[in-house]
């Protein structure tokens, strides 16, 4: 069973999806750290994120893999380095690129036919798992995601503004939802939850509800 989770930065879909695969003692997958994992290997190869060459390049010569949770890029554990705003920065412009998705898409196929699995992501139920059981939206109100994501960095020693984390989420949506290729949409039959006044424990308990049923 497959189920899917999309949704911009910000809006819980990350914790949820974890929290979900525990409950239900199935696989996790985070698709972004996947992209985030070929962001810093471009940073680490000193490519321009725009040398759409270079970056296929790099795309096809990484080693993207998983330990339990902890992403390996050429089997090097990198869950650090992954969150730096150096990645963050360039992750939806790598993303953007149809070789980077190609690439990665084949990978999170190769998850999917393991069994079981809650994938999260951008395009999972709209792109890479069509066919899922359940495919869930989770949103929310882009000043509530910038709170959330503002309150994340100021616990892990950033200090961002709040009208600074608004605009870069704002900017990392626009690119993620005009990129041509798997552009960040709810699938045709997904279902949409606005959680921008949900907590998460909430919400789990909404997916789950369905799932469970
Ligand atoms: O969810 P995140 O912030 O860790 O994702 C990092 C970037 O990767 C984000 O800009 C969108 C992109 N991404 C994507 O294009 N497709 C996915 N399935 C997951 C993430």
């Amino acid at each position: 069973m497959i189920i899917t989770i999309d949704g911009p930065a910000g809006s819980g879909k990350s914790t949820v999806a974890k929290l979900l695969a525990q409950r239900l003692n199935v696989r996790f997958l985070d698709t972004g750290a996947m992209y985030r994992a070929v962001a810093l290997a471009v940073l680490q190869g000193g490519a321009e994120e725009s040398d759409a060459q270079a970056v296929a390049r790099i795309a096809a010569e990484v080693e993207i893999g998983f330990e339990k949770e902890t992403v390996l890029l050429n089997g090097v554990a990198v869950d650090v380095e992954i969150r730096s705003p150096e990645v963050t920065a360039i992750s939806s412009v790598v993303a953007a690129n149809p070789a980077v998705r190609t690439r990665l898409v084949e990978l999170q196929r190769g998850v999917g036919r393991q069994g079981s699995l809650v994938t999260e992501g951008r395009d999972q139920g709209s792109v890479v798992f069509p066919d899922a059981r359940f495919k869930f939206f989770v949103t929310a109100s882009v000043d509530a995601r910038a709170r959330r994501r503002h309150r994340e960095l100021i616990g892990s020693g950033s200090n961002l503004t709040l009208s600074t984390v608004r605009t870069q989420l704002q900017q990392r949506d626009a690119r993620d939802e005009n990129r041509v290729h798997a552009p960040m949409k709810p699938a045709d039959d997904a279902v949409i939850l606005d959680t921008s006044d949900m907590s998460i424990a909430q919400v789990v308990e909404a997916v789950a509800t369905l799932v469970e049923q």
